[in-house]
């Protein structure tokens, strides 16, 4: 398995491009199977979550081209499988997003429990219930959920809590529905409001995206289009916070500022210079040279994103004074703060609050990553850590991060994988 080995200490300087966001491409890859005509993506990152999802849409009969520069087009036409197995779904629990297209456009849908990041049981009670609630039977047996439905109809849900996946989920199965179908409880992230958008462009009737009640039409079938995913907005805060803490200056392109308003108002806070340029959809950070620590709780958006709370937590490591995060999303998403620990870093975990004591300074250490984002915190840490930290288990980077130590090399940091 390969590692990652960073020096740190060097200020990060220069420019780098934001890639497509992988929440964004992995539902809008999904609803390729709701169409019998071609989808074209383009802007989609290269992750390995990608690639599995292609390869999950591969064996359900689609057909991929794929293009380096163009993108990806995916032809639903051809699905001849409405199984989604082990062997791929236990990899990446966002598998989860077949379950809705196939289920509208084919009838049934034999999907395994999903697997995915180590970050709390993360069921899908609701996107389960909420296909019941538009005509669906489902059976859970063998570890897999099994659903049919003769023809979804349109349905008026309340989710429980706000669900990104089983927003999109739900959503996607409503376009091919019988009638009406409203979502109330929806969730409003960009990825969820970019899904309904190439929907919209498939044909789909959608309103009300980036609120928390959509009402969705349902139409007879989808058409042939082509959509740009959104940039990652979860890679641009990781990004800028790797600039605040290594002291540096770092220019990113291809952003959307728009929907990065938390964390450009917290990394303000919490003393970094962030200067937005709208027109040219860049975002510059700087360090003023003087980090304070802030407190922070993670909210469905637009609240502070729970992908952002590990890397926030390097930060605010090596602030002044105290502060604290806490996590009101997932019940177990404070995995990284034992790495961090390893590297000096002053953190005591109480229930979904972590309380952080500003130090002086990390030093580097061998540490392991253990899901996505905590990997990325590991990396954020090593850039400003005195000496080499070794990350190990770099898997779970690869999943959400597009050649995350070419981006960081290019800013001139002391950054290499190794295989090993
Ligand atoms: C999406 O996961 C993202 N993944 C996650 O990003 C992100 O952390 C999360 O939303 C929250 O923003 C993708 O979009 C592919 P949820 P999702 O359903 O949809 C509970 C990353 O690092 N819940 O919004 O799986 C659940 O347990 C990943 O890129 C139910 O109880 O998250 C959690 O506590 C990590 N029943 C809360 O809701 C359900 O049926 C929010 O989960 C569904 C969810």
């Amino acid at each position: 398995m390969d590692k990652i080995i960073v020096r740190g200490g060097t200020p990060l300087r220069g420019s780098i491009p934001i890639s497509g966001a992988k929440n964004a491409t992995l539902p809008a890859l999904a609803a390729s199977l709701l169409s019998d005509t071609k989808l074209h993506l383009t802007d989609i990152p290269h992750l390995k979550d990608v690639t599995t999802m292609l390869e999950l849409l591969g064996q359900h009969g689609v057909s991929i081209t794929i293009d380096e520069k163009l993108g990806v087009e995916i032809d639903g036409a051809g699905v001849n499988n409405t199984c989604a197995p082990y062997n791929l779904v236990r990899t990446m629990r966002a598998s989860i997003l077949v379950m809705g297209p196939l289920l509208a456009r084919h009838g049934r849908a034999e999907i395994s429990m999903p697997g995915g990041c180590a970050i709390g049981s993360r069921p899908v009670d609701l996107h389960l219930r909420g296909l019941e609630a538009m005509g669906a039977k489902i059976e859970l047996s063998g570890g897999y959920i099994r659903a049919t439905a003769k023809k979804l109809h349109g349905a008026h849900f309340v989710f429980d809590l706000v669900t990104v996946t089983g927003t999109e989920n739900l959503m996607m199965a409503a376009t091919l529905a019988d009638g009406l179908t409203i979502l109330e409880n929806a969730a409003c992230e960009p990825e969820v409001v970019d899904l309904a958008t190439c929907l919209n462009k498939m044909g789909a009737k959608i309103e009300g995206a980036g609120t928390s009640t959509l009402r969705i039409e349902g139409v007879e079938r989808l058409i042939r289009a082509k959509h740009t995913i959104l940039p990652d907005r979860i890679e641009a805060a990781t990004f800028m916070v790797a600039a605040a803490l290594t002291d540096g200056d770092v220019v990113l392109t291809n952003t959307d500022p728009t929907i990065l308003e938390s964390p450009i108002a917290k990394l303000r806070d919490a003393g970094a210079l962030v200067d937005v340029d709208l027109d040219a959809r860049t975002i510059r950070t700087r360090s003023s040279g003087r980090l304070r620590a802030i407190d922070i709780k993670t909210f469905p958006y637009p609240g502070f994103p729970t992908d952002l709370q590990a890397q926030m937590l390097v930060l605010m490591s090596l602030s002044e004074g105290s502060g604290s995060v806490t996590e009101t999303i997932f019940e177990n998403r404070f995995m990284h703060v034992s790495e961090l620990r390893r590297l000096g870093a002053d953190i005591q975990v109480r229930g979904n609050t972590a309380s952080v004591r500003g130090v002086g300074g990390l030093r580097g250490a061998p540490v392991m990553a253990t899901d996505l984002r905590a990997s990325a915190s590991l990396v954020l840490a090593g850039l400003a850590a005195e000496g080499e930290t070794e990350i190990s288990r770099v898997y779970h980077i690869d999943r959400g991060y597009e050649r995350i130590e070419e981006k960081l090399m290019t800013l001139g940091a002391n950054i290499k994988r190794v295989s090993g």
